[in-house]
């Protein structure tokens, strides 16, 4: 695909992640986005529905006639959605880049997690698109699936804690903003409930739970998953994503090893920054961003270590993440087309 700009497709253009990949790829210099499809928001005009994208054309039909002529499609839909369209589009040779949670699980996970069958189980779990963890099975790659918002913070938070860590009982809280939910409207998201209110919800069974275990359990070399807890928070504010992880440290680990470990597995990564000694991530300094911003310490005092991430939950969190991933599987420079300066304040 290098040389020319791909026509790319996006479906769930009319939702919050789907309209993030767009204002994204706007100014991508290899993707060229020729189709953008929604559900309820099919036949509308895309100044009406997303006035700040300044886009022309109309919202199409999810179909594969929409989507016709793309080689690559950004299915930003949920899971259910993308276990209809991914097949087909595979069928038809498209290279498919999936946001939803429908292919990053195996099977059986799946259908404990998700309460229903696996419709395309050959095809899960798809190459996990975190490239600072997981690149090498995405060049060429003709599904992947994009983490969720909270497994991206977290693993990225807990990787260079492998090997020197108790890899069971690592306990993880999430923060995040309401966008992390999508557009849909529910009780808890109505701005007189939400905007002056911090709550957890859904633990201890949020579905980022296996995911994270999952890819904790290939960072730390398990045989098995190990359980962890995790217990999402929603915070009163639009956008912006904070994980912050707690584990046991195995003797004789000091806090310069903790250091270096954090140190040598991102310096060589453009969009994660390890900030300095004392210091914590904000999400006021992601947004807008495809970075991540970490903080690590070790409290001798209990023996944990506890290490935080901030992401823009709809950017390193979802579309951005996409367009990261959807560039290394089409050779291209993964900082392709993505922001590293955040919008501030
Ligand atoms: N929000 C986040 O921070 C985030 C982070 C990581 C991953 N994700 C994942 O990304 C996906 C999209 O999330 P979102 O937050 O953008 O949700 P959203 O704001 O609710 O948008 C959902 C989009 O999917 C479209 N859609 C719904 N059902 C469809 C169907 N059957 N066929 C085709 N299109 C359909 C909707 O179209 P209409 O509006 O036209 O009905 C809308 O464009 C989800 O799987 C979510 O889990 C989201």
């Amino acid at each position: 695909m290098k040389g020319r700009r791909v026509d790319v497709g996006v479906v769930g253009g009319s939702g919050y992640a789907g309209a993030e990949l767009l204002r994204l790829l706007a100014g991508h210099p290899g993707f060229k986005v020729s189709a953008v499809a929604g559900q309820r928001s099919a036949g509308q005009d895309m100044r009406a529905v997303f006035p700040h994208l300044g886009l022309e054309g109309t919202i199409g039909q999810a179909d594969l006639d929409t989507l016709r002529g793309c080689a690559l499609v950004f299915l930003a839909t949920p899971h259910t959605a993308s276990l209809t369209l991914a097949p087909q589009l595979l069928d038809e040779g498209v290279t498919v880049v999936d946001l939803s949670g429908a292919f990053r699980l195996d099977p059986a996970t799946f259908t404990g997690w998700y309460g229903e069958d696996h419709t395309a189980p050959a095809l899960s779990p798809a190459p996990y698109g975190l490239p600072e963890l997981f690149r090498a099975a995405l060049p060429g790659a003709p599904l992947i699936a994009v983490p969720g918002c909270y497994p991206t913070a977290a693993l990225l938070a807990l990787a260079p804690l492998a090997g020197l860590v108790d890899p069971a009982g690592v306990v993880i809280a999430g923060l995040s903003g309401a966008s992390g939910a999508g557009k849909g409207l529910r009780d808890d998201l109505h701005a007189s409930h939400a905007m002056a209110n911090v709550a957890p919800y859904g633990a201890p069974n949020h579905r980022h739970a296996p995911e994270i275990e999952q890819g904790w359990a290939t960072l730390a070399g398990l045989d098995q998953p190990a359980a962890v807890t995790f217990t999402p928070h929603l915070v009163p504010m639009a956008r912006g994503l904070v994980c912050t992880v707690s584990a046991r440290l195995t003797g004789g680990i000091c806090a310069s090893a903790v250091r270096a470990a954090y140190a040598g597995a991102y310096e060589a990564e453009p969009f994660v920054t390890l900030l300095g000694e004392s210091n914590w991530p904000a999400t006021a300094h992601v947004r807008g961003a495809n970075t991540a911003h970490l903080g690590v310490a070790l409290d001798a005092r209990t023996g944990r270590v506890t290490a935080a991430c901030a992401i823009d939950n709809l950017v390193k969190g979802a579309a951005g993440q996409a367009l990261q991933a959807a560039n290394a599987a089409t050779g291209l420079p993964e900082t392709t087309g993505l922001p590293i300066a955040a919008v501030y304040p």
